[in-house]
């Protein structure tokens, strides 16, 4: 790495002139034989030699940077950590038709970018590097970048799946890949839809720990012990990221739209087997309805695309399931 002159200076300039000094340091004692002027000159000194390590310190962490560090010059832009993937390295040149929802036609415009990836390259990291380099116009939803959040879903050579977690490479057709927005969802802008109505149906079904006693959870020595028995019961069911892909992949939604959907349904699951939940049998009765839990043909898509393994399919089954026991036996919940 280059260094400035200042830089230089600042570091190397002490080193060297600490001995120097020292020597000077010690003339001058001799020279001097009131205390006052011998504190004083310890004083300087003392200043002289924190200057000197602190030289060194920087020195040696310098020594201590990775290979890879990179030094941000004045006016240079920061690199997010999806730069085009640089000549050589195993990179090569593919190409991203990317199906884009025009929302002042109305329609579906193909655009066919060609940019260069690597042997780790999502398809998230293709479309950023487009929009950096290419056209800034293009739009899409994305900000984890490592398949927590859920905001990346799409449908990469017509698959549902997180864009962020899908590796470039393995999944080219002839040197190609197809993008295109979830058409479960409706359409907002390029690859970017709505989620108004998939967030809606979540909060419809109460997505959330309800108990008689509203007031409890304000009191601090309150606890909901629950054994791993209790907790295998729901917790396959609560690693759902709320990405959506379970519904653009299940065929009754798109034929259906009233249809509640595997994604909220799933949930109804997940909080109906809470053993802390005391909403019981009326969590059933909000789905016991032909729309809801009932219009579920067990296609299983949902659980095919799902990239958390949430297995929305297997979810309702046991919802359907849990309210046939409820109308033939009366009880609530096992
Ligand atoms: S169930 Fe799976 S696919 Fe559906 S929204 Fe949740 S994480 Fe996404
Ligand atoms: S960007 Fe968060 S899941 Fe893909």
């Amino acid at each position: 790495m280059k260094r400035s002159w200042i830089s230089i200076a600042t570091v190397y300039a002490p080193m060297l002139g600490v001995p120097v000094l020292l020597y000077l340091y010690l003339a001058a004692l001799l020279l001097h034989s009131d205390v006052s002027s011998r504190i004083l000159l310890s004083l300087i000194m003392l200043g002289l030699i924190v200057f000197g390590v602190m030289g060194f310190r920087d020195v040696f962490l310098e020594n201590e940077r990775p290979a890879n560090f990179i030094e941000l010059k004045e006016g240079q832009p920061k690199d997010h950590g999806h730069s085009v993937a640089a000549e050589g390295e195993g990179s090569r040149t593919v190409e991203l038709l990317v199906r884009r929802f025009n929302p002042s036609t109305g329609s579906m415009d193909d655009h066919t970018f060609r940019t260069r990836v690597h042997h780790f390259s999502t398809v998230l990291d293709a479309l950023i590097d487009i929009k950096q380099e290419q056209d800034n116009t293009l739009s899409m939803r994305y900000s984890c970048r490592m398949g927590i959040c859920g905001s990346c879903a799409m449908v990469v050579n017509g698959k549902p799946v997180l864009a962020c977690e899908t590796n470039i490479l393995q999944n080219l057709k002839e040197d190609r890949i197809e993008v295109s927005p979830m058409q479960g969802h409706p359409l907002l802008k390029d690859l970017v839809t709505d989620f108004d109505d998939f967030f809606a149906r979540h909060k419809r079904i109460k997505p959330h720990i309800v108990r008689k006693d509203e007031e409890e959870k304000y009191l601090a020595e309150k606890e909901y012990p629950q054994t791993k028995e209790e907790l295998s019961r729901y917790l396959p069911f609560s690693y759902c990221i709320m990405c959506g892909l379970c519904v653009d992949a299940c065929p009754v939604v798109n034929v259906n739209p009233r249809f509640l959907g595997p994604q909220a349904l799933s949930q109804v699951q997940r909080y109906y087997s809470d053993s802390r939940d005391e909403l019981g049998g009326t969590r059933l009765d909000m789905v016991d309805r032909l729309e809801d839990v009932w219009d579920c043909e067990f296609a299983g898509a949902c659980s095919v695309v799902c990239p958390k393994g949430v297995d929305p399919a297997f979810a309702i089954q046991l919802l359907k399931s849990e309210i046939v026991r409820k109308d033939l036996t009366g009880n609530q919940k096992k």
